[in-house]
């Protein structure tokens, strides 16, 4: 056999074993999200839940947020956020509903923040998607999907 014929062959072994590396992980990437689809509470470390927005919602960073959120988080979350999104039926676990005072009223800022900075289940994790900045004027974007729901 040539160097090269053989070079060739252990060039395919070594692609066929990647790929079967990356199914592997991803199955098991599978199987752990499952578990995480329990319905058990979702504990915020006490210091995220005291981080405070630094944004105000001015006009400009409730615009951008809008943007964003029509962009990112429609699909399971829905126009208005009541959790009713298109894609929400896919899933065990409902996206949350803004919409829902009494558990916006129990969440801070930087719980929410927090949350949808980390994800769990098929709830997104953004902190490599969306910047700081943007993950922050979300917040504010959802309080006010909040209020308007509450009009
Ligand atoms: C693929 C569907 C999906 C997308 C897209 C998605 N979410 Fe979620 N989200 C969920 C689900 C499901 C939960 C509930 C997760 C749980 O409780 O385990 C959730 C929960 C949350 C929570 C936690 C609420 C709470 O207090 O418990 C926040 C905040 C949130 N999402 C914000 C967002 C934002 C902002 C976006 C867009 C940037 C977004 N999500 C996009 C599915 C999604």
């Amino acid at each position: 056999m040539t160097n090269d014929r053989m070079q060739g062959i252990v060039f395919r072994i070594i692609r066929v074993c990647g790929i079967l590396g990356v199914v592997a992980a991803l199955s098991f990437a599978g199987r752990r999200a499952a578990a995480d689809d329990a319905p058990k509470p979702w504990v915020v470390p006490d210091d995220a839940k005291e981080v405070k927005n630094p944004l105000q919602p001015t006009p400009e960073n409730l615009s951008a947020a809008e943007q964003l959120y029509t962009d990112n988080c429609t699909l399971c979350h829905g126009e208005k956020g009541a959790g009713d999104g298109p894609g929400a039926k896919a899933f065990k676990v409902k996206p949350a509903d803004f919409t829902d005072a009494k558990m916006m009223k129990m969440e801070t800022d930087g719980a929410l923040f927090w949350k949808m900075s980390e994800g769990r289940g098929p709830m997104v994790s953004w902190k490599d998607v969306l910047t700081e900045k943007e993950r922050w004027q979300l917040v504010l974007y959802l309080r006010k999907l909040g209020k308007d729901a509450a009009k």
